[in-house]
């Protein structure tokens, strides 16, 4: 099959479409023929040898897909060739085919295209497990939402609006009307205001991917009780001469997660519930995918760029 593939790890100029052998499937897999892709920060550590795929998993890119189902193991009952389906990958989405286990496959709602429809498993899938299984964001409570125009920022503020939240999110100033239409009650332009001050004490939930430079800002924006997730550290990973008190004065909950590291029961069990409880909401309306940009995979190196350069709002597909 053909994939894009890494020459060495670098820059965006060792990413290159090359031959590969096709994945076989065990009696529990499904091989999906990939119709288009999602880009993820990830890929872009992953291409510079900085995020190795979880031990057995494919070296090829790309952590989402949307397909068609193309064949079945032996033991699966639950899809048939020709289905519509996408799902979250450990790895191997930038490629014609990718090999899935029947656990972790969604059907893609009939009014979402291929593109739209790979833009919803990283995001979302990390934004509901964030909001709702972590914090547990409850009905009337108020959450901050860093990188609020990331892919993840725009799911957690669909979820967290679904849920009857009141949304605050930082972002640079220019994408503030976007955060906007994608449900932000609030928006923090974070390079020329102190969100931290902006929001003392107000936030019962947080959800962070900014991490050592935010940590202390962090801590004064929850309130009493309140819970954070760190999931990145686009500004570094150093929280140094940080007073950590307000962790017990205000009895915060610090957590942090990874989905990609995650068990198979896991990531099925949090796809499942996923389906059951937030997929109805995309095939109503009332949550979108957020394709920004849609590029064909030839074009690869200039969807890694536009990403590097904090360009997206929302997510960005590569079609296959
Ligand atoms: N833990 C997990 O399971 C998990 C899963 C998926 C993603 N993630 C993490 O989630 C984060 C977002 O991923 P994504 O793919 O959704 O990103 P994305 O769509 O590429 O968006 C990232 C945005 O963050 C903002 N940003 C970048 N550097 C910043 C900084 N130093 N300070 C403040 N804002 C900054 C930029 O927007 P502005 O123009 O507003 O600055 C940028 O467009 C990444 O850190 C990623 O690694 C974690």
């Amino acid at each position: 099959m053909k994939a894009i593939l890494l020459k060495k790890f670098g820059g965006v100029e060792e990413l290159y479409l090359g031959e590969t052998p096709t994945p076989k499937i065990s009696a529990d897999e499904v091989l999906v023929k990939i119709e288009a892709t999602a880009l993820n920060r990830a890929d872009l550590l992953q291409r510079r040898g900085l995020y190795p795929p979880p031990p057995g998993e494919s070296e090829i890119l790309g952590l989402e897909m949307a397909g068609t189902v193309a064949e079945t193991g032996s033991q699966v009952r639950d899809w048939k060739p020709g289905d519509r389906v996408f799902a979250l990958l450990a790895g191997g989405g930038y490629a014609e085919y990718a090999k899935v286990h029947h656990g972790m496959l969604m059907p893609i709602p009939a009014n979402l295209d291929f593109a739209e429809a790979a833009c919803i498993a990283e995001a979302f899938l990390t934004a509901w497990q964030a909001v709702v299984w972590l914090a547990k964001l409850k009905k009337g409570e108020s959450i901050l939402i860093h990188a609020g125009a990331s892919g993840v920022g725009t799911a957690a503020t669909q979820i967290a609006k679904s849920r009857g939240a009141n949304v605050t999110v930082t972002a640079s100033a220019g994408k503030h009307g976007f955060c906007k239409k994608m449900g932000a009650d609030r928006c923090i332009d974070y390079r020329s205001q102190d969100f931290g001050e902006v929001l003392a004490n107000h936030a019962d939930v947080l959800i962070d991917f900014i991490g050592g430079p935010y940590f202390t800002k962090n801590m004064k924006a929850l309130k009493t009780d309140g819970r954070m997730v760190i999931l990145g550290f686009l500004g570094g990973t150093k929280a140094d001469r940080t007073d950590i008190a307000p962790i017990l004065r205000k009895r915060l909950k610090i957590m942090g997660s990874t989905l990609r590291s995650r068990t198979l029961e896991y990531k099925t069990a949090l796809t499942k519930d996923f389906q059951k409880h937030c997929l109805p909401l995309f095939e109503n309306g009332k949550i979108r995918p957020v394709a920004d940009a849609v590029f064909d995979w030839k074009d690869v190196q200039k969807a890694h760029l536009y990403m590097e350069a904090n360009k997206n709002k929302g997510k960005i597909a590569m079609t296959v």
